[in-house]
């Protein structure tokens, strides 16, 4: 299984549930917002040596790299910049990382054959409707460049699937 972004927040504890749970992961991150130390970490909690590449995953030659050198069964997907307020100053930045390495990503799993797909969204994709918030609900007009980075990411991932599903 390939984590993108598995040395930050979330997708480092996710990755040790995984292996832990005796899965092979490759984890991908360009430290942007994490630290080297956690990939020791990592390995001190699981007893297994992470396979770890330092990559931008909107770059594509790199990232085709790693489905070339691997055999990806499922991709975990957690690289997005995630503060709304920072989003309304630099809002290029934020579609640029969040949106392009959705396209890149998404497409290579479209090239490979890879049907896994978890994506790290946002309840604010469906605004302030009701519980309980199923994934079928309408996704909401959103508020600010994070948010719609999040709904867009619905929109491709959904259309990328479907590409998946009939052309393949
Ligand atoms: N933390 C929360 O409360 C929360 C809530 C809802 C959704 N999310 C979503 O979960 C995901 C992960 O959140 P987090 O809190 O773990 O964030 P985080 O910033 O701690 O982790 C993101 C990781 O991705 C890496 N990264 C960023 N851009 C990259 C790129 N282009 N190429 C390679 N690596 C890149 C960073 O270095 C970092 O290690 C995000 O998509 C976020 O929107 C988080």
């Amino acid at each position: 299984m390939l984590a993108t972004g598995g040395l930050g927040f979330i997708g480092s504890h996710t990755v040790a549930k995984i292996i832990k749970n005796k899965h092979e992961v490759i984890n991908a991150d360009n430290l942007i917002n994490s630290k080297i130390e956690v990939k020791d970490k990592l390995h001190k909690i699981t007893g297994i040596k992470p396979i770890f590449y330092q990559i931008n995953v909107t770059d594509e030659e790199n990232l085709e790299e790693i489905f070339v050198n691997h055999k990806i069964d499922g991709v975990i997907h957690f690289t997005d910049f995630k503060s709304g307020g920072e989003s309304v100053a630099k809002p290029s930045e934020y579609y640029s990382n969040n949106l392009v390495s959705r396209m890149v990503l998404s497409k290579m799993c479209v090239n490979y054959g890879v049907g896994k797909f978890v994506f790290s969204s946002s309840a604010t994709v469906y605004g302030d409707q009701q519980s309980p918030l199923k994934e079928d609900i309408e996704l909401k007009k959103t508020t600010n460049p994070y948010r719609e980075t999040k709904t867009m990411s619905e929109r491709i991932l959904t259309v990328q699937l479907f590409q998946m599903m009939v052309f393949q």
